[in-house]
């Protein structure tokens, strides 16, 4: 019997035809809805090999369920929804998928960093509630992106690739990082004065026990009135309450969120109802191209593992 492969959602078959050749593929075929929980407990009982998306909570219980599970293989960068505790006391290897998708991550941030600058989400909705009666002098005006500060909070491969897109607007760049690195142009700052100088505060770090809640009300309130918050990383690194007071109180311009505590947000979530927040739905690596290397690495990486070769790209 050939080795069961599970994917926890509708890919396309391009991405999954090269594991067809050689293993009994299963799917979750929604592309919509994630799998449900019943459902994923049931079909890993026979995998050999899970194909993850951000959205499974790849837990104690799952890989208990899963006697021949060899590997988890997750579609994001981020793998805060696997335990990498049990995995490893399981033997089990888990990778994700960098690199593939860290200039089309940068490029979004950057996207929503202009976008909170100049009001675009904003602006755009007034103008399609015919609310442009006339060009008006000072009428959503924002702030200058070119030449103005923008600290990196997370400096990994996502992080200089924003870096290296804020030098050709000419900005100062600060980062802010666990461990200290070696460059030119970006210049190493500790957080509060990072928060303190920067227009631009974008959020690039992991989603740890270290990093949970790390931008609260104190930190919301070193940044300058006229700066913006990116976050492009994960939803519970920033306190979402802290956040809608300091919006609406004018201690910062704005926040710019591709992330939420809870995902999918509820649309009666009061941030959303803020007209200084831009939003969009967890689609820092949405570009066509991005996704398309993201599954390949998955599918080489599930591939190397059951015929027991060097895998890329392991977290453990
Ligand atoms: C997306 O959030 C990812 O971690 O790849
Ligand atoms: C604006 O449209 C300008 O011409 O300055």
């Amino acid at each position: 019997m050939k080795p069961i492969v599970y994917i926890t959602r509708k890919l396309p078959d391009e991405a999954v035809a090269g594991l067809r050749e050689s293993y009994e593929v299963r799917m979750w075929e929604e592309e919509e809805t994630p799998v449900p929980r019943e459902v994923l407990l049931e079909e890993v009982k026979e995998a050999s090999a899970i194909w993850a998306m951000l959205t499974d909570s790849i837990d104690r219980e799952v890989l208990d369920n899963a006697p021949n599970l060899k590997i988890v293989s997750n579609l994001a960068v981020g793998h805060n929804n696997i335990d990498l505790d049990a995995a490893r006391e399981r033997g089990i290897c888990v990778t994700n998928t960098p690199d593939a998708l860290t200039e089309a991550t940068a490029d979004l941030t950057f996207a929503l960093l202009m976008a909170t600058a100049r009001r675009l989400s904003e602006a755009s909705r007034a103008l399609r509630a015919g609310e442009w009666k006339a060009w008006t002098p000072l009428g959503f005006t924002g702030h200058d992106v070119y030449g103005a500060t923008i600290g990196i909070i997370g400096m990994g491969r996502i992080g200089e690739a924003v870096a290296r897109r804020a030098k050709g607007f000419d900005m100062d760049v600060l980062y802010h990082n666990r461990t200290r690195r070696r460059f030119e142009d970006f210049v190493y700052s500790d957080l509060d004065e990072l928060l303190s100088r920067s227009d631009f505060v974008v959020l690039l770090t992991p989603y740890t026990d270290q990093t949970a809640g790390m931008i609260g009300e104190r930190e919301l309130g070193l940044m300058k009135n006229t700066a913006s918050l990116i976050n492009v990383a994960r939803g519970g690194i920033v306190d979402e309450k802290a956040l809608e007071a300091a919006l609406k109180n004018g201690d910062i311009w704005a926040a710019g969120l591709d992330v939420f505590e809870e995902e999918p947000v509820p649309t009666d979530h009061p941030l959303l109802s803020l007209p200084n927040v831009t939003v969009t739905p967890h689609i820092g690596s949405a570009s066509v191209q991005a996704r398309h290397a993201m599954m390949q690495l998955n599918a080489e990486a599930i591939h190397a593992c059951l015929t027991g070769n060097d895998i890329k790209n392991r977290v453990c």
